[in-house]
């Protein structure tokens, strides 16, 4: 008895100390997952400035009063969140970028400027509040959400998200590359968009948000062979971070195709997820956001490619090519030290373009593409069919010798 009492109240102690660690690693989280959530509501209420402004004014004149107010109002509220986040280096950037879109609202400018500035403000959002705007795991294939888009959502958008009614349309094509998977996912969380209530989507896990902003893309990307086959003439895009991220539209438009098809198909993917896939398909963002004149989204992309590509494959790469390792080293640190040095841009770009063949080469090296692979069965089929000829043309000679002799 005199024991246990110690031992009890070292339980209890235990506990209690227990509770406090959680209490303190729960309350932490907690306070920036707020800030996230506010980021990410402004986020998306930026996104949907972008998509709805041209609908809203044509050629400097109003065409749909109570949308035009609707956007100004978007822009207000996305200031006003912000004044509600802690402050950041680059805080006061974006709300110098937030006045200059309100500005450009009001004066009506034209919709792909008011485009670049609402979405260059939802992605500066983005990155001070740190949204992971990816799934943490790979994309869900569509069909995880067929049988929750039939029971919640099809008796509204349709069943191909064919709605006769314009703003519930989800197979707009022009209207989807404008948005990302993750305005779409973000649109299904409550806590970020009032597009529906609570009873449509207030209850959903990410997986099934994620694989819902999957089924709704693919309502718009055109599901026959040929886009198939330019989707895969541009494996860079996949494998991406950014798949999640980018607004097709944004992109060239044989890459604008490939995305839409893509992010829309993401478990036909799968087998390009190589960590190189991705370093390939960030320097081609990085690349695309250096020649739009970003600078500073063209060197994040590129550490990005670096750390979560490149890095992660070296280990292997350098004991397979030692020599194409070191001169891929380098060629990221020249890229590196030439885009914060601004170097002249030709100069830049021709550093993308041979950084790229070589990351391109390295793949090649360590994953045997299935094309080296039907090349190889191709051999063996030859060497397989020329045997079974000489065997024939042996056997078939055989019995002639026998009159003959
Ligand atoms: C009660 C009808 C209703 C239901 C059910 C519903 N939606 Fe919606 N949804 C709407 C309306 C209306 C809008 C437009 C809201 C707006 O413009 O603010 C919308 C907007 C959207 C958008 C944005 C589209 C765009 O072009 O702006 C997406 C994506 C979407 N819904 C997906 C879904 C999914 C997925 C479900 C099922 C989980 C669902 N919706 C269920 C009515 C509905």
């Amino acid at each position: 008895m005199p024991r246990k009492a110690p031992c009890l109240f070292r339980m209890f102690s235990l506990v209690l100390a227990l509770c406090w660690v959680s209490a303190l690693t729960w309350a932490q989280p907690s306070v920036d997952q707020e800030n996230r959530d506010t980021a990410a509501r402004a986020v998306n209420l930026l996104s949907f400035v972008a998509v709805d402004y041209a609908e809203a004014v044509d050629s400097g004149e109003i065409r749909d009063r109570s949308l035009y107010r609707a956007q100004q109002g978007n822009v207000q509220v996305a200031t006003s969140l912000l004044e509600k986040l802690p402050d950041r280096p680059g805080r006061t950037q974006l709300q110098d970028n937030l006045r200059a879109l309100a500005g450009a609202i009001d004066k009506r400018a034209p919709a792909a400027e008011v485009r670049q500035r609402a979405n260059g403000a939802a992605d500066r959002f983005a990155a001070l509040y740190q949204l992971p705007r990816s799934p943490a795991e790979p994309l869900p294939p569509p069909c995880e959400a067929r049988a929750l888009y039939q029971d919640r959502c099809q008796h509204c958008h349709g069943e191909q998200g064919d709605a006769p009614q314009a703003e519930r349309k989800l197979n707009d094509p022009a209207r989807m590359a404008n948005l990302s998977l993750y305005d779409f996912y973000n649109v299904l969380e409550p806590t970020r968009s009032d597009a529906h209530d609570n009873a449509v989507d207030g209850d959903l896990s990410s997986r099934e948000r994620w694989a819902l902003a999957v089924l709704v893309a693919g309502f718009a990307a055109p599901d026959i062979a040929p886009e198939q086959k330019r989707a895969q003439e541009f494996p860079a895009l996949v494998g991406l971070p950014g798949a999640a991220i980018l607004r097709p539209a944004e992109l060239p438009p044989e890459a604008r195709d490939a995305l839409m098809w893509w992010r829309a198909h993401p478990q036909e993917t799968a087998h390009l997820q190589h960590p190189l896939a991705r370093a390939a398909g960030l320097l081609y963002l990085a690349q695309n956001a250096y020649r739009g004149g970003d600078t500073a989204s063209a060197y994040h992309q590129l550490m990005l490619g670096l750390r979560d590509g490149y890095a992660m494959a070296r280990p292997k790469l350098v004991e397979r090519d030692p020599a194409l390792t070191a001169q891929l080293d380098q060629q990221w640190q020249e890229l590196r030290q030439s885009i914060l040095d601004r170097a002249p841009s030709n100069e830049v770009i021709d550093k993308f373009q041979r950084l790229q063949a070589n990351v391109v080469r390295a793949r090649e090296q360590l994953q045997p593409s299935t094309g080296s692979a039907i090349y190889f069965l191709a051999v063996l089929l030859f060497f397989a069919a020329i045997c079974v000829g000489a065997l024939l043309w042996y056997g078939l000679r055989r019995p002639r010798k026998k009159p003959n002799s």
